[in-house]
């Protein structure tokens, strides 16, 4: 028998640059566009918008509005609703707690998701330590929750429920319409929140059809500047809550603090162009994505796909390579930045959980690969990582005892085996 090499180079061809990235959803380039946007707001139009004296805080003032109705616009609100916040971490904090403060003497129950971003489950878990009550609903193995499933869940006490439109790992969009007015049919005082951090700009998102009251949104996923995110916040009928961080008032007294605005200026003209690009681009991202998913599984057998295919973010793909090692994949694809399932990536030992949450076992959790394709990824950076992630899992698994006893037909799970 040859001995495999250890060390295969996959050659990029013409045109692409390494490393390549491919991890638009832990955040994307600014679009050369919004710095273009952003730079006045530096030093020529550098008032405090809430400087009501002068011409510099009028120009600061009306770049504001101006981004509150862009910003507005995507998810179908109104810039009155929107209140700026430093990101989607903020503003899930100020929706979360908010409303459940605000709501306290009404109940203390609230409703989220386990496969949540730890932005709300982490704030869930601090509002338990202070009394209330959280139910933290189980996907099923495609990452959906059902309205039955919310509703099953819901009680007299409930205030809040918050469930994210799109998934950061697994990219799978949760029927939020049919779960809207689920919720609402059962009792329309109830706060419904979501998280559309991932969906904002990418798939179609309306706060009316979607009978949301709360929703929170960040600029660095959309081709925006990070620092900058937003809460939208219902006027009709008007949803109150309460503040975190208190002192000038500003933001209808939601959310204090000198506003940031170049970062704000930013995330209105990120989200212009999210609006009017959203469709063209998200053919263009469904067909990249097909590509390598097509690439990869026609290439190799025993990968696996982890959350629906079908209700899922275009530019998404988070697949899982059995017969691997997961530290060893990442490796070779060095060049290629990509996320991983896989402990080694996280400060904790757990692989993933939100693949747990989904029934995926661990071993394939920690083989799992979260490819985000974005605006400015290519066809060709496409075919090269298809090549790069086929050549490397096959020479993996050439080294690989276990792929050789799969290939012999041996049953993996028959096997008894004996410690040393
Ligand atoms: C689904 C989701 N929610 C919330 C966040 C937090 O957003 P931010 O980085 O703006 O605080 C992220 C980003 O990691 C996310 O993907």
């Amino acid at each position: 028998m040859t001995r495999p090499a250890t060390k295969i180079e996959v050659a990029p061809p013409p045109g692409v640059k390494l490393p390549i990235f491919m991890d638009n959803h832990s955040t994307t380039p600014v679009d050369p566009r919004v710095v273009e946007a952003m730079l006045p707001y530096f030093t020529q139009h550098f008032g405090n918008a809430a400087s009501r004296n002068h011409v510099f805080g009028w120009t600061a003032e009306a770049a504001v509005e101006n981004a509150r109705a862009q910003v507005a616009a995507v998810i179908g609100g109104d810039g009155k609703e929107i209140v700026w916040t430093s990101g989607a971490t903020e503003a899930i904090n100020l929706a979360i707690k908010g409303a459940a403060s605000f709501l306290k003497k009404q109940g203390n129950h609230i409703i989220t998701v386990e496969t949540e971003h730890k932005a709300t489950l982490d704030t869930c878990k601090r509002l338990q330590r202070e009394g209330y009550e959280v139910t933290y609903l189980s996907p099923a193995k495609d990452g959906l929750v059902t309205p039955e499933q919310v509703v099953a869940a819901m009680t007299d006490k409930t205030t809040v429920v918050s469930i994210m439109a799109a998934n950061n790992e697994i990219g799978v969009l949760q029927p939020l319409e049919e779960i809207g007015k689920a919720i609402k049919a059962r009792n329309p005082k109830v706060i419904f929140h979501s998280d559309a951090v991932q969906a904002f700009g990418k798939v179609p998102f309306d706060v009316e059809r979607a009978k949301v009251d709360l929703v929170s949104i960040s600029a660095h996923k959309v081709y925006g500047p990070k620092g900058v995110g937003a809460l939208w916040v219902r006027r009709k009928p008007r949803v109150r809550i309460d503040p975190l961080i208190d002192g000038g008032g500003h933001e209808r007294g939601m959310r204090s603090g000198t506003l940031a605005v170049p970062l704000i200026v930013g995330f209105g003209k990120a989200a212009e162009l999210a609006a009017a690009e959203m469709d063209g681009e998200a053919v263009r991202l469904r067909a990249l994505r097909d590509r390598l998913y097509r690439g990869i599984t026609s290439r190799l057998t025993e990968t696996y796909v982890n959350g629906s295919l079908e209700h899922r973010l275009p530019g998404n793909l988070n697949i899982s390579f059995a017969f691997v090692e997961g530290e060893s994949l990442l490796m070779a694809l060095k060049d290629v930045a990509v996320s991983s399932g896989s402990a080694c990536t996280s400060a904790s030992l757990e692989p993933s959980y939100v693949l747990r949450a989904l029934g995926v076992g661990d071993e394939l959790a920690h083989t799992s690969i979260r490819f985000g394709i974005g605006r400015f990824n290519t066809e060709a950076e496409v075919d090269y990582v298809i090549d790069l992630v086929t050549s490397s899992v096959e020479r993996l698994r050439a080294l690989s005892p276990l792929w050789e006893m799969h290939q012999d037909g041996i049953d993996l799970n028959s096997i008894q085996w004996t410690p040393h």
